[in-house]
């Protein structure tokens, strides 16, 4: 198992124009919490880096139709998507905000540096602009038809139906956002970021270095990009809400978000090594690092091609060892959509599910869009959670506590012999930190969570097979003596590996077994868990049962949107 080995580890900075809902979470948060948790406990450097993404047209957008500034939509949806975050667990060792002086600074730097270096181009070209609201159109503030798709709705910068990244003068019959109005065509002068130039490094570094290390959808979009030529992309915009760009010229002019929001993880790394008295240079100049991005794959070409690339012509930085992108998952057979408001707001979970953080948590995982979209259904949800974390997780280690305290009060009694069959068993279950490690060094996470649920399922095929309850009856004492130590090995064992995964159960099952933190490093073959002697509490609820008439009313809710 790797340790001493230091990460900076990355989830996308969310949009604050609206909560966050079941999608982000499965996409770009937990399967990075997963992995950000899993190497602390494996003895690693972890800086798990995040924070709201404040800048662009979206939160313009927004302010307008609910009749507030920018400021005020920024202040409010940072406070629910971070509530959020952290009931859900989310272990970030910095959730900052790129309306920080400490962003605009550390953005501006960079767009300094790159103008002196020569790295940019100052193009002027025609865009469009609302002659009514004397505005130009940049981004989401046009809609139109998609060349590639015919879609009616596509925005100015992407279309979502078919996921083609455009501009807006590529948009067929556009229209006004700001007034419905159709735009006219200005001239505009911007700087530009010449990707071409870098399609070498890009084809060393990924085509030729990364191929059957990063996850295929990932590869295949990063080459299909670089196979069809880049193009140089614009990185300022004509509008009043975002980073003013520290030119000269620059007046009226801001930074495109897409070039400050990444930067916003060295800013928010710099703002958690201000905050604890540490450097933040180590963790994104040192070539050992390691840095991943935890996205969705919407923002593949981002991560994996425009960051790297801006991170390259500052030169000095460290560039992205793995980009493990997630698909999207659906909700009820239908893509997840804000407008059409058909998703699962986390704070509105939150509200009928108190306390279940972990459920969700699972069904994410066990059913994560890794290699393809996926679906989230409500029944699925009440079924892994009655049927596997009830059923199977739960119900072994109330069986083990239950009987702990009905032969011994609760005190841990001796191994005394074990049979051959006994040390089989245990040989096996100290397999599973390796098991789970290997699955999850490969961002393998819904592998990882099956073979956690698969020792659970172990322990109670063992207690099933051996039946302490008619042993005791016969007075075979010892034998029950040893069977009961070993199903409390199963329990710390699971109490240990469970916490990347399911971190509030976890702690319970921690609490319930009087446990002192077990690094996964440090556990031994041969060295027990929990020992003789020692005194586990009275069992107590870990999983509740989800009943139909739970579901019902989701589907109910669903169904009215
Ligand atoms: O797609 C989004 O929600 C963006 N706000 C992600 C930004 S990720 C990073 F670059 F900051
Ligand atoms: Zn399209």
């Amino acid at each position: 198992m790797e340790s001493n080995q230091r990460y900076t580890i990355t989830s996308a900075l969310p949009y604050t124009n609206g909560p966050i809902h079941i999608g982000h979470l499965a996409g770009a948060y937990i399967p990075a919490d997963i992995f950000a948790r899993f190497k602390r406990l494996s003895g690693n450097d972890v800086v798990y880096i995040c924070g709201s993404d404040e800048h662009g047209v979206a939160i313009s957008i927004k302010a307008k139709s609910e009749n507030k500034t920018p400021k005020e939509i920024i202040d409010k949806y940072h406070k629910t998507i971070k509530d959020s975050f952290e009931s859900f667990g989310i272990s970030f060792d910095n959730y900052s905000r790129t309306s920080l002086p400490i962003h605009h600074k550390t953005a501006s730097e960079f767009f300094i540096d790159l103008e002196k270096k020569n790295a940019l181009e100052i193009k002027s070209s025609s865009q469009l602009f609302d002659p009514k609201e004397n505005q130009f159109l940049a981004d989401r503030f046009v809609e139109g038809t998609c060349p590639n798709c015919g879609y009616q709705h596509a925005y100015g910068d992407q279309c979502e139906n078919c996921g083609s990244s455009l501009s807006p003068t590529d948009l067929i019959n556009p229209k006004s956002k700001l007034s419905g109005e159709k735009p006219i065509k200005k001239e505009t002068t911007h700087w530009f970021l010449p990707l071409g130039n870098y399609e070498k490094f890009l084809t060393e570094w990924i085509i030729k270095g990364k191929k059957n290390k990063w996850k295929a959808n990932v590869y295949g979009q990063v080459k299909s990009w670089v196979d069809l030529g880049l193009e140089s992309r614009a990185i300022t915009r004509d509008l009043d809400w975002g980073i003013s760009v520290p030119h000269k010229n620059g007046k009226g002019k801001v930074l495109y978000v897409w070039f400050d929001a990444p930067i916003g993880y060295i800013s928010s790394t710099k703002e958690w090594a201000e905050k604890n008295g540490k450097k933040w240079e180590p963790y994104w100049k040192d070539s050992k690092t390691k840095l991943i991005h935890f996205i969705g794959k919407d923002n593949i070409v981002f991560h994996s091609i425009i960051f790297p690339i801006i991170l390259k012509a500052k030169g000095d930085y460290i560039l992205p060892e793995n980009v493990p992108a997630n698909e999207f998952l659906n909700l009820e057979g239908e893509k997840i959509s804000t407008s059409k408001n058909w998703a699962i707001w986390l704070h509105e979970y939150l509200i009928d599910f108190p306390d279940m953080q972990d459920s969700l948590r699972y069904t994410l995982t066990v059913n994560a869009p890794e290699t393809k979209d996926n679906d989230f259904t409500w029944k699925d949800f009440q079924a892994r959670n009655n049927n596997e974390l009830v059923a199977i997780l739960g119900n072994f280690i109330n069986r083990v506590l239950v009987l702990t305290h009905k032969y011994y009060n609760g005190v841990v009694p001796n191994e005394i012999n074990k049979d051959n069959e006994d040390r089989d068993i245990l040989n096996e279950v100290f397999e599973y930190p390796d098991i789970i490690s290997k699955s999850l060094d490969k961002f393998k996470f819904r592998d990882g969570i099956n073979s956690l649920i698969n020792l659970a399922r172990l322990g109670n095929k063992y207690l099933a097979e051996k039946e302490p309850w008619k042993l005791i009856k016969q007075n075979q004492d010892l034998r029950v003596s040893e069977i009961m130590f070993i199903s409390l090995q199963i329990c710390a064992m699971l109490a240990v590996l469970s916490e990347p995964f399911l971190p509030k159960s976890s702690e319970k099952i921690y609490g319930i077994m009087n446990l002192k933190k077990i690094k996964w490093n440090e556990i031994e073959k041969n060295k027990y868990l929990i020992s003789p002697n020692e005194v586990v509490n009275a069992p107590e609820l870990i999983f509740r049962k989800i009943e139909d008439d739970e579901i019902e009313k989701q589907l109910k809710k669903l169904k009215k949107n």
